[in-house]
Parts: structure tokens; sequence; C-alpha cells
């Protein structure tokens, strides 16, 4: 692909706060400029602080906008029309003050309220001292700001301005271009394809008041449906009950409750599908019978009987047709690699996913993930920690490149 031209027209509106990081703004600007992007900077009154907007207008080729009103013509600078001309946002660097700000609509200056009003897709790279990064209102911010559909451009680790060490450098400006340059370059990658995703638990009912599940939230599957679907794909999401919004985007919804509802839901849409991922955490059993009135405490020992599932993974993988692709996912708390790798071969999947029970900050219910790919042919690629949105990133990157082998 050729990512020399990915930003040739776009239309980007840089926002640069008050942090030192300000300094890497000016670099930045210029990649944007010299990879043909028409960028308009507007700084916080705090930015002209750390660096100054002659070094931006001269680098951008336009008047740095700083507030609502330019003081010697008196014309007012529209937020609206910023917003609506813009094809992304950038706020580099984003500091504590502005990403609390944008997370809760405070909206007293030109930057946040052009971030209100902006319909584009907005990239946003944290910098500020280590304990700042690391306070839970900053991470609450920035995890509400991300499940509005911002993306975040994680804040790198090393050396602060503080002289401290720890995370929360501004990621490198080079990085950042690349992350636009992806953005935009991998749009239509999945045009045309249809993707079939099931995603969250499956609850099956023991009688009208009580049932058994997991703690699966449908957090990375929405999170892969939201990739899949920014990447052109018409999605289907076959959603467990989970609290979630359904992604913008072309995606059919579909809710099922048990594991049965999912298993019907599937198979009737997995022939037209040309990838098949299966996120969802499927009750293995469930009741035998389901009481019809609510079972009585009679202070014996209550046993019950419980039937396995249909594998709905199995019945796709049984089902396959030629060129479709299907991925699985393995929840291991033990024996990961080899586990999960025979769930691969016995669901004749093309590609597992394995994420450890065991590790921190991943998992079922948290935002993060830690993942390894495992490929048919024996190939494992291990990931980093990373909020499931850039998890379901990787994993997509995967899918794409199976497809382009295939
Ligand atoms: N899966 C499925 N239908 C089931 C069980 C699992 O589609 N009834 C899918 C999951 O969505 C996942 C993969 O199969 O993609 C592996 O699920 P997992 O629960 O890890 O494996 P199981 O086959 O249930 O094995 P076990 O519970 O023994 O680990």
């Amino acid at each position: 692909m050729n990512y020399n031209s990915i930003l040739e027209g776009k239309h980007i509106v840089l926002g640069i706060t008050g942090g030192i990081a300000a300094y890497k703004s000016a670099a930045l600007c210029r990649l944007m400029v010299k990879a043909g992007a028409q960028v308009q900077v507007i700084m916080t009154p705090n930015a002209r602080e750390f660096i100054t907007p002659v070094t931006l207008s001269t680098l951008s080729g336009r008047p740095v906008i700083t507030e609502f009103f330019t003081a010697n013509t008196g014309q007012w600078n529209s937020h609206v029309d910023l917003g609506l001309w813009a094809d992304a946002m950038v706020i580099a660097p984003a500091t504590a003050s502005t990403i609390a700000k944008m997370a809760t609509g405070v909206a007293d200056n030109m930057l946040v309220t052009s971030y209100l009003s902006t319909r584009a897709p907005v990239f946003i790279a944290p910098a500020m001292d280590l304990d700042m990064m690391a306070h839970p209102t900053t991470v609450r911010n920035l995890s509400l700001l991300r499940s509005y559909g911002n993306h975040i451009i994680e804040a790198a680790t090393g050396e602060l301005a503080s002289h401290l060490t720890g995370k929360g450098r501004m990621e490198e400006p080079e990085r950042i271009v690349k992350v636009l340059e992806e953005y935009f370059g991998t749009g239509r990658e999945l045009a045309g394809k249809r993707v079939l995703i099931t995603a969250g638990p499956t609850v099956e009912k023991l009688d009208p008041v009580r049932y058994l599940s997991n703690f699966s939230s449908g957090k990375m599957g929405f999170a892969l449906a939201a990739q899949c679907a920014a990447r052109g794909a018409n999605v289907t999401l076959v959603a467990g009950p989970v609290s979630l919004s359904t992604p913008a985007g072309q995606i059919e919804r579909v809710n099922v409750t048990s594991a049965l509802e999912m298993h019907d839901a599937v198979t009737a849409r997995a022939a037209r599908a040309d990838v098949v991922i299966l996120c969802a955490a499927v009750a293995d059993y469930r009741a035998e019978q389901t009481a019809s009135s609510k079972i009585k405490r009679d202070g014996n020992v209550l046993t019950l009987t419980l039937v396995p599932n249909p594998d709905i993974a199995a019945a796709v993988g049984r089902d396959k047709r030629d060129g479709q692709l299907i991925v699985g996912f393995a929840l291991e708390t033990d024996n990961g690699l080899e586990n999960a790798r025979a769930k691969m071969v016995r669901k004749k999947l093309d590609m597992i996913v394995l994420n450890s029970a065991r590790e921190p900050n991943a998992g079922f219910q948290a935002d993060n993930n830690t993942i390894t790919i495992i490929d048919s042919d024996g190939t494992v690629t291990p990931y980093d920690n990373k909020p499931k949105t850039d998890v379901a990133a990787d994993i997509v990157d995967h899918i794409v490149s199976l497809m382009h082998n295939s």
C-alpha cells in the first residue's frame, strides 16, 4: 500500500494543548503537511505558553485559531464550520485538563467546542506526568472518551519532562501520522465483505427467575464489530445479553439469549458470510429441563441435570465453504497454546485468538486484553496488553493478511 498519498487533501484539525510536548506538535504539523494534508491548528490559550502560534501558522500555512473571536477584526471563528470541515481531528498533546473537558463537555475554548461539533474521527495523544496519567480520574476520562468512539493514541513510556521515568510521553509525530495513514488507508479493506460475529455470554434459564451464565461483557466482540464496520464490512453481530450499544456503521444486530438461540441465529447466516468470528462465551451446558415455576427451597440437596449445548464454532467449521475464513477464541487458564491449538483443529478454524483468564487487566469485563494469535499453519503471534479497541484492530489486521494470502 502506498502510504505517501493517503493523507493527500485530507482536512485535519490539529488541536494543541498546554504541555511540554507541544514542541513536538510543530514536527507533527510539518509531517501532516508534507503528507499532503491541509492542517488547521487550534491552540488552547495555555498552549501558547509552550509554543508560538507563529511557528504553527508558518508550518500549516493558515492562521492559528485560539479564540472564539479574532481580536483585531472581530471575526467569529466558527467551531461548527471547523468541525464539519474536518476529515479528522488530532489532539496532540492532550493534557489531563483538556481530556477531562472533552470527557465531560466543558466547552470553554475553541478546541473543546470544535471537538463537540465535529463528526470526524478524533485522535487523542495524551501527554502528562506519569502520576497524572495513572490517576483514576485520567484513566476514567480516557476510557469514557474511548467508549464514545474516539481513538486514543496511547502515551509512550520513557523519560518525562519531570525527569521521572514512566508512561506519559506523547507518542512520536511519525507514529501519530502512521496511525492516521492506517486509519484512512485501511478504510475499505473489508468493503463488500460480510462478517458474522458472535459476542457476549449466553444465558441458560433454570426457572423463571434464575439462570446459568458467565462473566463475558461482550466488549471484545463489539470492538471487533466496530473495527470490521470501520473497514467497510457488512457486519452481522449476534449478541448475547450485554449492556452495550451497537457500534456505528453497517452493523445488523441480532439479540439472542441462550446458546440454542445463538446457534440457530448463526447457522442460518453463516453460509453467506466471508468471515465468521466466534467471540461469544457460549455456555457449554444448559438445564435439561427449565422449570416453569420457581424452584422452591426444600432444604435438601438440589441436583441439576445439565445437557451439552451445541458447539456453534464446530458447526460453522463443519459447513465451512471455500474461501470462507473462520476465527475462534480460546479463553484458557492452563496450557493455553496447547489447548487453543487443539480447539482450532477440532473446530476446523483458520485462526484462533488465545487469551488467558489468568492475565492481569485482560479477559472478561476488562477494557484491555492480552492475546496470542495462532494460525492453522502453526504460526504463533503474541501481542502486548492493550485496549480491546486496539486488540480488535490487531485481530482484523491479521484476518486481512490471511485473506490476502489465501
Ligand atoms: N464456542 C462456540 N459454541 C460453543 C462453545 C464454544 O461457538 N458451544 C466457540 C467460542 O465462541 C470460541 C471457541 O468456540 O470461539 C472456543 O470456546 P471455548 O469456550 O474456549 O472452548 P470450548 O470448546 O467450550 O472448550 P472448553 O470449555 O472445554 O475450554
